[in-house]
């Protein structure tokens, strides 16, 4: 019932010449697979290119961040009426790396996400616990706390058009990935904290994706999980055959 949605986060990678060329290649590359949502998360300067080359594909466009304030004196940060006018269907908020090296707290991941909703875009918000909170047995704590913040005044219905990331920040990049039931503990766990915030019907619609180092070679196991429904992909979203092995894990 909740349909599987991959989405890669290309980071600070491609210039917008090599964005576009590594989109043409996915579109052709990924045109056959319509029983996944598919996505790229693209930076700012790349996002008109590769969204004007996937318009009408399978593969939506998203940027990795915006900011909460409107039009004004906000020097180097970019609106989301200025990626929604470029074509970005998604926003990234709250991912490990604007928490972590740009200061991102839970309120302003709460703004964005607002801002985010507001402009029509669609929230892929991203949680999850450091190495030392996991080692610290306060996981379930930490995405508690982090997404009964960044949800907090989201009406239900807003709700519906998030996707939640859960990226145990110690996976990220790290080659170490969570082990299939790990990661779904942490996601039931999840699921549970948006029931006890909407409903049960709601956090059931809800999909979550996993992150931090899915590959070809575990994506089916994830997936196959019952409470995983997709992959937010780094590094192995770089090269279209290892983000089309993750997009066709059950082929
Ligand atoms: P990774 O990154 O797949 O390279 O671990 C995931 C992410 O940061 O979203």
């Amino acid at each position: 019932m909740r349909k599987i949605f991959i989405a890669g986060n290309w980071k600070m990678f491609f210039t917008a010449d090599k964005a576009r060329a590594y989109a043409t290649e996915l579109k052709e590359a990924l045109a056959d697979i319509n029983d996944v949502d598919l996505a790229v998360c693209t930076n700012p300067i790349a996002l008109e290119g590769v969204a004007k080359i996937l318009a009408g594909s399978n593969i939506g466009v998203g940027s990795q961040n915006c900011s909460e304030n409107n039009e004004g004196a906000f020097t180097g940060e970019v609106t989301t009426e200025m990626v929604k006018a470029v074509g970005a269907t998604y926003a990234l908020v709250g991912h490990s790396e604007r928490r972590t090296i740009f200061g991102e707290t839970d309120a302003i991941v709460n703004a964005k996400t607002k801002k985010i909703l507001a402009e029509g875009l669609l929230p892929i918000l991203c949680i999850g616990e450091t190495l030392e909170e996991r080692e610290g047995g306060i996981t379930e704590k930490v995405i508690k706390t982090q997404l009964t913040a960044a949800l907090d005044g989201i009406s239900a219905e807003d709700m519906e058009k998030i996707t939640v990331a859960y990226e145990p920040v110690w996976a990220i990049g790290t080659g170490k990935v969570a082990t299939p039931e790990m990661a779904q503990e942490t996601h039931a766990q999840a699921r549970q904290i948006l029931a006890n915030l909407y409903s049960d019907e709601l956090a059931q619609k809800v999909r979550i994706q996993y992150g931090g180092s899915v590959k070809p070679e575990n994506a089916k196991e994830l997936m196959n999980q019952p409470d995983i429904d997709g992959a937010l992909v780094g590094g192995a979203a770089l090269k279209a055959d290892s983000f089309k092995g993750i997009a066709t894990y059950n082929s």
